[in-house]
């Protein structure tokens, strides 16, 4: 379906044309004067200045031709003003042909612009055998948004999780074990028989583990010397620890499936930097023999400032002096895989901003050796530090790094202890619901804000069924499912035929104008991987809801059309908002 803006626009380029003026400046836009007006043409001042007259004159003879023309039933009132431009009111018959369009479309009209295109989304970026942590919160929350959205808007979206799988944290974790238990045969250089299939630990001695590990190899410098001799080994095949880092990876894949999994985040492929090692040799000596890697300082680096860059960027190192391959190497060697196996039309890597250089230098060098085409986006979209109310990264009581599971158990407990208050639902029920909420108010918490900012995390807000918060959300959803019940339990049905009638005042055409933007804001915040350009969207849609709600009886209007009118908004309303709910990632309960 056509945006309304454009369908506006469209309507009013005849009259523009007839006028004698280039249907070009009939562009439209919502206004930004809603005491005035509901949308507003700009285009007789454009226009004023390549057909030298005044604005007022081509706006008043423009204006006077549209509603002489054919499509003035669209329009409830269309005013020149000084100095010059076109204020525009819908007609509610029109409005209300919009919407009833809307719902008989798929999507409600939303039109499938990815077209089967592939678009690889890497997010998440756990590091296997380290706890999930918030930093990879937002990494998972916005990234499952941004897979939603363009997999709704009909691209082949691969979400990759893109583990940390291949460094030291292996070495740490096979010495560590090796001092508690030296016994096992991974250990014993004589040891020739079959390695034991079940792994010589479980996630919890695992979570265990690569703690005490890290913090040894602080302080005791001989251990550390070991690991990353353990690290060199493993990544040369070393079999006894290749069979140690299958199972670090098995136990600990299952944990973070299930962490995942708890959070609404799936993904399509679990692949890692491990996956990407068998293509690095030969991407060194390509970048060599393509004359882009040099060696500097015993490095091979490949240089990728472009005289337009204001700052000075320096080059993406291939290799150490040591011979070791990088994170930077990582990327590249995946990314030949990637599009040797899918092609991609478009990258999107969301992560922390503090990797902002590594993709500047991963992606350049990708497109200077050819292995990803010159125009294929690249999109590296940056996220900020999520502090605590003290401005500063988010931590534990004790000023810990705060474990995800126990954030998300503090936020449904909260909830939990907010749903109780009021004592109407059972507690299986409440716990039930509250994580349900919970979830809502973590995402939509995260999601609200523009990605790239820094914001704070106040659980108290995040929570609060009022203001801009995911629980107020859900709260319009779960009464406007009450209305419906309650219009069901007087004997009416919603399949009556009934029709949706041009509004009746204020409130109702405010809550149908928000109504018709929905297609522009998904296709928007998909273009600008901004998710919180729907959060904004749905926000205002509440509001007007709930006004709309406030100043009318619904279950009590008497007349059965307008009211099968008013049952039908609502439940459009309620459509919408549960499909851009999903399209953030979480979902609403059938009672809160
Ligand atoms: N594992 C990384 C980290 O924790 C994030 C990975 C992001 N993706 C990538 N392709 N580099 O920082």
């Amino acid at each position: 379906m056509k945006k309304i803006l454009d369908c506006i626009a469209e309507a009013m380029k005849p009259a523009f044309t007839a006028c004698g003026y280039d249907d070009g400046y009939a562009r439209v836009t919502l206004s930004n004067r809603p005491d005035l007006c509901e949308y507003q043409c700009n285009g007789a001042m454009a226009a004023a200045k390549t057909y030298k007259k005044k604005p007022i004159d081509i706006a008043a003879e423009v204006t006077e031709r549209l509603l002489a023309g054919p499509q003035k039933d669209m329009f409830a009132q269309v005013t020149a003003v000084m100095p010059g431009f076109i204020n525009i009111r819908l007609a509610e018959a029109y409005l209300a042909s919009y919407l009833t369009d809307m719902e008989a479309n798929p999507k409600y009209g939303l039109e499938e612009t990815g077209k089967g295109e592939t678009v690889i989304v890497d997010y998440g970026g756990a590091n296997v055998a380290k706890p999930l942590h918030v930093g990879h919160l937002r990494s998972a929350i916005i990234g499952e948004s941004i897979k939603r959205l363009g997999r709704f808007l009909g691209y082949n979206m691969i979400g990759d999780v893109h583990l940390g799988d291949w460094g030291l944290q292996m070495g740490l974790i096979i010495e560590e074990l090796k001092d508690r238990k030296p016994d096992l045969p991974y250990f014993d250089q004589t040891f020739e028989g079959e390695y034991p299939p079940e792994a010589p630990f479980t996630i919890s001695e695992l979570e265990d583990i690569y703690p005490a590990a890290s913090a040894k190899s602080k302080e005791d410098e001989a251990f550390k010397a070991r690991a990353q001799e353990a690290t060199f080994r493993l990544q040369n095949g070393y079999e006894p620890y290749r069979a140690i880092w299958r199972h670090i990876m098995n136990v600990s894949l299952a944990d973070l499936k299930k962490n995942y999994g708890n959070l609404g985040v799936t993904f399509d492929l679990w692949k890692g930097e491990s996956d990407a090692q068998q293509y690095i040799p030969g991407l060194i000596e390509d970048l060599q023999k393509k004359g882009l890697a040099y060696e500097s300082q015993g490095a091979l680096v490949v240089d990728i400032a472009k005289d337009t860059d204001s700052k000075e960027l320096p080059p993406c190192i291939i290799r150490k002096s040591d011979g070791a391959a990088l994170y930077a190497t990582s990327d590249l060697g995946t990314l030949i895989e990637r599009e040797k196996e899918y092609s991609p039309s478009k990258y999107i890597y969301i992560t922390d901003k503090r990797q902002e250089l590594h993709f500047i230098q991963v992606f350049r060098t990708a497109k200077r050796a050819g292995y990803v085409k010159e125009d294929t986006p690249m999109i590296h979209l940056m996220f900020g530090t999520m502090n605590g109310k003290d401005g500063k990264p988010f931590k534990t009581r004790e000023g810990g790094v705060m474990r995800l599971e126990h954030l998300v158990a503090d936020i449904n407990e909260a909830v939990y202890g907010r749903i109780m208050e009021n004592r109407t639902v059972s507690p299986e029920e409440a716990r039930k619901t509250a994580g349900i909420i919970g979830l809502a108010a973590l995402k939509y918490g995260d999601l609200s804000n523009q990605a790239s900012k820094d914001y704070i995390f106040d659980m108290d807000r995040f929570i609060s069924f009022e203001g801009n918060t995911g629980p107020y959300i859900l709260y319009t959803i779960v009464r406007i499912k009450s209305i419906l019940a309650k219009y069901r339990e007087l004997g009416k049905e919603l399949s009556d035929g009934g029709k949706l009638l041009g509004a009746a005042g204020e409130a109702e055409k405010n809550l149908m104008l928000q109504l018709t933007k929905y297609n522009e804001v998904i296709e928007n915040s998909f273009a600008e991987t901004a998710p919180h350009k729907i959060c904004q969207f749905i926000y205002e849609l509440s509001d007007v809801f709930n006004k709309f709600y406030n100043s009318t009886m619904i279950l009590k209007e008497e007349d059965e059309a307008r009211q099968a009118s008013f049952i039908k908004l609502i439940t459009l309303t309620k459509g919408v908002l549960e499909t851009c709910i999903e399209l953030l990632g979480f979902e609403a309960p059938e009672r809160m």
